[in-house]
């Protein structure tokens, strides 16, 4: 079960870095043809159900550093949150380029660390 899930997780990772680099190539064309809404919108579900998916899986396994991983998860999301409630509400002028590039650093930094982190105390354990 534990195996199963773990290779969820880690096609979610490439199929989210896939997403997340049509946001990042929406953005800088056609970016009001409704194109850029529409894969920032994929983006945003998919992280959300990735992140309970991986959630659901750091408390199966009793990962302890699950509260720091689900607090960046929701600091994260909070991020998306703003940014397309803003964009729904006010359209282009609604876009806040500013805060888009710090969730792209934050992204980043968690794939790189925060999820690394788990993998490495996945293969510690030999949840494989
Ligand atoms: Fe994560
Ligand atoms: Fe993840």
């Amino acid at each position: 079960m534990g195996n199963l899930i773990k290779s969820v997780l880690e096609s979610d990772h490439y199929y989210m870095v896939e997403l997340f680099d049509l946001v990042c190539s929406a953005e800088k064309t056609n970016i009001w043809d409704g194109t850029f809404e529409k894969v920032m919108r994929d983006f945003f579900l998919f992280v959300i159900k990735h992140f309970s998916r991986e959630e659901e899986f750091m408390l199966m396994i009793e990962y302890p550093d699950y509260n720091q991983h689900h607090s960046d998860h929701v600091k994260l999301t909070g991020i998306l949150d703003i940014i397309s409630i803003r964009m729904e509400k006010d359209g282009p002028a609604g876009f806040d380029q500013e805060r888009l590039h710090m969730f792209y650093k934050l992204f980043n930094d968690h794939i790189k660390y925060g999820d690394q982190k788990l993998e490495d105390f996945c293969r510690d354990k030999n949840i494989v």
